[in-house]
């Protein structure tokens, strides 16, 4: 969890390489959808291309049948979802329905100003959504993909606009989700303000204190 720009999309593309995990990301997932004209992409594309949020049902019904796919081998990692109390809520009936169970939540804390710089350099792949920054994480050759050799491009939800409404979005809707895995004793902080290796050794650390290998 975090706000737009955290770093969460960074980081869980080093947690599932390194743990061997399955990403679920709904942002990726929902951009494929609209790349591809689905049905689910035409109905997801105005909130996602307005930085508001797919309504809840939507969201649940499409990330429950692939998280209990992925559970059912070597776990998975949660990106963006959940993100409404609504979702958090069905997560904990979905996984208990089907014991599994959570590990940890992690809560990549950033404040505003560093992450209005964060989006405005970022450059996402449009083929596996790989994420790059002009300066702070730049790939090997600009405008390409290291992992896939796809286009680099800025993502529509990137413009100074919309990215205003996604962090208003983000303290109405989501930050209160934070407080439910407080409550739970699942949620670890993270100071999302050092460079992307050392947060990701701190999440290693971490990850080894809740037991994932
Ligand atoms: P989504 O794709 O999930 O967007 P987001 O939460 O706004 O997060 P971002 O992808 O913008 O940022 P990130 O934290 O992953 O940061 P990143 O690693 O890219 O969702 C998009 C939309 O889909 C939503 O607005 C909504 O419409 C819809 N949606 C998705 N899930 C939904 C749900 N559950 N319910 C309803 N609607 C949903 O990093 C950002 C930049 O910073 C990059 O350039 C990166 O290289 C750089 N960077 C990363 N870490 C560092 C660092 N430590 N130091 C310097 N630079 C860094």
């Amino acid at each position: 969890m975090g706000p737009p720009g955290a770093g969460k999309g960074t980081q869980a593309a080093r947690i599932v390489d390194a743990h061997g995990l399955v990403h679920l990301a709904t942002g990726d997932i929902l951009r494929h959808e609209i790349r591809e004209g689905t049905p689910l992409g035409v109905e997801a594309r105005t909130y996602v291309e307005s930085g508001r949020l797919v309504p809840d049902e939507i969201i649940i019904k499409m990330i429950s049948s692939r998280m209990l796919a992925a559970s059912r081998g070597s776990g998975f990692l949660l990106d963006g979802f959940p993100r409404t109390l609504a979702q958090a809520e069905s997560l904990d009936r979905t996984i208990e329905a089907h014991g599994v169970s959570l590990d940890a939540v992690l809560y990549v804390r950033v404040p505003d100003e560093v992450l209005l710089s964060r989006l405005g350099g970022r450059r996402s792949c449009e083929g596996c959504e790989r994420v790059y920054h002009t300066t702070a994480n730049p790939p090997s050759q600009p405008g390409i993909c290291d992992a896939c050799g796809g286009r680099l491009v800025v993502r529509k939800d990137d413009s100074a606009d919309v990215i205003a409404e996604r962090l208003r979005v983000y303290q109405a809707e989501t930050a209160p989700v934070t407080a439910h895995y407080r409550r739970k004793g699942l949620l670890r902080e993270i100071d999302g303000q050092r460079p992307i290796e050392s947060i990701g050794a701190g999440i290693d650390d971490l990850l080894r204190e809740v037991g994932v290998r």
